[in-house]
């Protein structure tokens, strides 16, 4: 699926995500730098933080509570927020569009 990054300056980097993986790293495989995951994926650093386009919400569902609870760490947290690791590539997803925070911290 293609899944198009878009950055705080508008930048747009178009990618082509493998099912199965996560957002997170799906970013971190296409060197975009807005995304950092430093605790490698396990909901515990909020630092693959970024914003779900609207028309994607109900595509890549709600967090659970504990990605929930991160997101509270997040900076500049919104209604559309997500932690990207915890989002799963499905085919579903094509098309998908992410918009990425001016910082993680
Ligand atoms: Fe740490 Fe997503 S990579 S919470």
């Amino acid at each position: 699926p293609l899944v198009k990054f878009i950055n705080a300056d508008n930048e747009i980097y178009e990618v082509n995500a493998e099912i199965g993986g996560n957002l997170m790293q799906v970013a971190l495989d296409n060197g975009i730098d807005e995304i950092l995951g430093e605790c490698g994926g396990s909901c515990s650093c909020a630092t693959c933080h970024c914003y779900i386009g609207d028309d994607w919400l109900a595509k890549t569902g709600t967090p659970d509570d504990t990605e929930q609870e991160m997101l509270e760490c997040a900076l500049a947290q919104k209604v559309n927020s997500r932690l990207s690791c915890q989002i799963k590539i499905t085919e579903d997803l094509d098309g998908l569009i992410v918009h990425l925070p001016e910082a993680q911290y």
